[in-house]
């Protein structure tokens, strides 16, 4: 397909896409639309990333590279895993900009100029992050598969719960408490076959007390 070809496909979608109402707030919010941004990042085969705190500068990047094989086959940062690679699981879980994603489900070009935390990077250099030691501490896992998504996605979830984001448990949306049922709501995209969950909330329930102040 030529770039010409792309364009007239783009410019046949955006037209079904103006009656979305969703498209439109997304467009009227300023926010490209993924037709937009796809066809910007059409012929582009490079990038530059920050994973934890090193600079990379990649080139030929296939565009169907998902973020998750950039990090695992291309940087060897192995300790993301990949569990359904379809968004299901969590175990891919990585932090962007300081905010969680699956990165099985997000493409690696789409992230050029992005600071990414994987479970690698989140300690202190030899001082653990606080929601590390709580696993540890509480027995948080038995087999380790799922448990850098559940690490990261916990980090990125007491931050949430710190701004006040409340979730589709919260009683009183002014004033969110992390309760186990709150933990348990906001943790639900992360799936563990061991069923390790009761050390799991322990851990987290830990790590959310104000000493930690991860
Ligand atoms: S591997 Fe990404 S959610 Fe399962
Ligand atoms: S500890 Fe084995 S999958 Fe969670």
């Amino acid at each position: 397909m030529t770039a010409s070809h792309f364009a007239l496909l783009v410019d046949a979608n955006v037209d079904v896409q103006y009656r979305c109402p969703v498209y439109k707030r997304f467009t009227a919010a300023g926010a490209p639309s993924s037709l937009e941004r796809m066809a910007e990042l059409y012929g582009m085969d490079s990038l530059h990333v920050v994973v934890n705190g090193a600079r990379y500068d990649l080139e030929g990047v296939d565009s169907r590279t998902t973020l998750l094989d950039l990090i695992r086959e291309r940087l060897h940062l192995t300790g993301s895993k990949k569990g359904c690679d379809h968004g299901q699981c969590g175990a891919c879980t990585v932090l962007v900009n300081g905010r969680r994603i699956n990165a099985c489900l997000s493409l690696a070009l789409t992230h050029d100029g992005d600071a990414i935390t994987t479970i690698e990077g989140l300690a202190g250099g030899d001082t653990l992050h606080p929601v590390e030691a709580a696993f540890l501490e509480h027995d948080g896992f038995q087999c380790g598969y799922c448990t850098p998504g559940q690490i990261c996605s916990a980090a990125g979830m007491l931050d949430e719960a710190r701004q006040g984001q409340p979730s589709y448990v919260t009683d009183d949306a002014d004033h969110v408490e992390l309760t186990d049922a709150e933990i348990r709501e906001r943790m639900s995209g992360n799936l563990c076959r061991c069923g390790a969950y009761v050390n799991i909330v322990a851990a987290i329930r830990d790590a959310a007390r104000p000493a930690h102040g991860s």
